[in-house]
């Protein structure tokens, strides 16, 4: 049987059939604001919170500081207590932008990867990762090169990747296809502010629900992903939300 890391996102885990593969790796795209940084966030702090596993984030858009004022936002209480006592491990823009290259950045990280400790990464984001590498060649082979490390150390990892949702005519990047997994985060304006959806559109050895589901960001909970995909359906509106 497929061994199975929860997210403890609700809603989400349902929808992936009890979780992400363990040990894979997931695209996580979606427009600026979508909510990519939060559910990285609240992946790594349920780790630690509920299930017993703890977690590394690497961060190429913010700060130490930027993270745990974004996750006390939410109202996830104890995020900076499990930075202190270790089990988040996190890798700001300081740290990793302190090499020039991200070889370098990731003979630091390997240390930690090497030492079985942690069960979860999420990298935000991998357009920021791609910005060290000169070719597409180049870029992709360090990309499936570093999966292959995460899944060799036994992560489970989330890759956010600022990417709208792929229909008709919108180019699909390989980093779609160099992933286990790909979930997309949608949103689309409204008078009263904004609607947002969940939408799972690969999990490899996974029979997942392909539906687009609705989906909150709410204070104190974080991403809550609703199961009534058919009251929402956009995939039939005439115009595009995207
Ligand atoms: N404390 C909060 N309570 C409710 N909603 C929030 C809270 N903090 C952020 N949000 C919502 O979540 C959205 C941002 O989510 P997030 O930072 O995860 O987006 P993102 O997809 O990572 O964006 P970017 O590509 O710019 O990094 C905000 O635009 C806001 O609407
Ligand atoms: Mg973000």
């Amino acid at each position: 049987m497929t061994e199975l890391t929860e997210t403890g996102i609700a809603g989400l885990d349902e929808i992936l059939n009890g979780g992400l593969v363990s040990n894979s790796t997931t695209l996580v795209s979606g427009n600026p604001g979508a909510g990519k940084s939060i559910l990285g966030l609240q992946y790594i702090y349920n780790g630690v919170e509920r299930f017993d596993e703890d977690g590394l984030f690497l961060s190429f858009e913010e700060n130490e500081r930027d993270l745990r004022e974004a996750a006390e936002s939410i109202g996830f209480d104890n995020w900076q207590d499990h930075v202190e006592a270790g089990n988040i491990e996190i890798y700001d823009k300081q740290v990793l932008l302190r090499e020039n290259d991200f070889s370098s950045s990731l003979e630091l990280l390997l240390g930690d990867l090497n030492d079985d400790r942690y069960e979860r990464l999420v990298l935000d984001s991998l357009a920021m990762f791609q910005l060290f590498f000169d070719s597409e060649r180049e870029k992709r082979t360090y990309l499936l090169k570093f999966t292959d490390i995460l899944a060799e150390n036994d992560l489970t990892t989330l890759m956010t990747n600022e990417q709208g949702a792929v229909f008709p005519d919108t180019d699909v990047g390989l980093e779609n296809f160099l992933t286990d997994g790909n979930i997309f985060l949608l949103q689309t304006p409204t008078d009263s502010g904004v609607n947002r959806y969940a939408w799972v559109a690969k999990m490899r050895k996974q029979d997942i629900d392909t539906d687009i589901f609705p989906m909150e960001i709410r204070k104190g909970e974080g991403i809550r992903i609703h199961e009534n995909a058919s009251a929402f359906s956009m995939m039939n509106d005439e115009e595009s939300p995207l």
